[in-house]
């Protein structure tokens, strides 16, 4: 597999997460794949991740602040070899745009589960959770298909 898209709903909570962590796991695998996030949605494009999810992810090692956030394009389709929903009302959307080559991220490691939409979270309390989930489920991920 040469190139995953990660996608969430504003993508500017989670995907941009998924993205970072994956992108740091191919730099030290050396494999070369591609990397990028979307969103289903149109509401956050352009702007940075979150804070939290920028504060998270430093805290774990991994610098997502320069990540802008863009909506999902049917192109992408073509592009990618594959799509990563991190939940299922993404993967529903991105169904019904046509996506074939379509997974969900909780289907490595997590049971299928959904990773829970931290955007209206309360505060920082549950990012560390969302976070600890998507790294488990994209090492995973990238250890069955990359
Ligand atoms: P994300 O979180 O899908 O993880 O980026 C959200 C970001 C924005 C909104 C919803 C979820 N929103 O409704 O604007």
């Amino acid at each position: 597999m040469k190139s995953i898209l990660f996608v969430c709903l504003g993508n500017i909570c989670r995907s941009p997460i998924a993205e970072g962590v994956a992108r740091r796991l191919i730099e030290q695998e050396g494999n070369g794949i591609t990397v990028d996030s979307a969103g289903t949605g149109s509401w956050h494009i352009g702007e940075a991740p979150c804070r939290h999810s920028i504060i998270v992810a430093r805290n774990n090692g991994v610098d997502i602040s320069s990540l802008r956030a863009r909506q999902v394009h049917k192109n992408d389709f073509q592009k990618f070899d594959l799509i990563v929903a991190l939940d299922q009302s993404n993967y529903n959307d991105l169904q019904a745009m046509g996506a074939k080559n379509l997974v969900k991220l909780g289907e490595f490691g997590c049971g299928g589960a959904d990773v829970p939409d931290p955007y209206f979270f309360d505060g920082f309390e549950g990012f560390d959770r969302v976070f600890a989930m998507i790294e488990s489920c994209v090492a995973q991920l990238l250890s069955e298909r990359g």
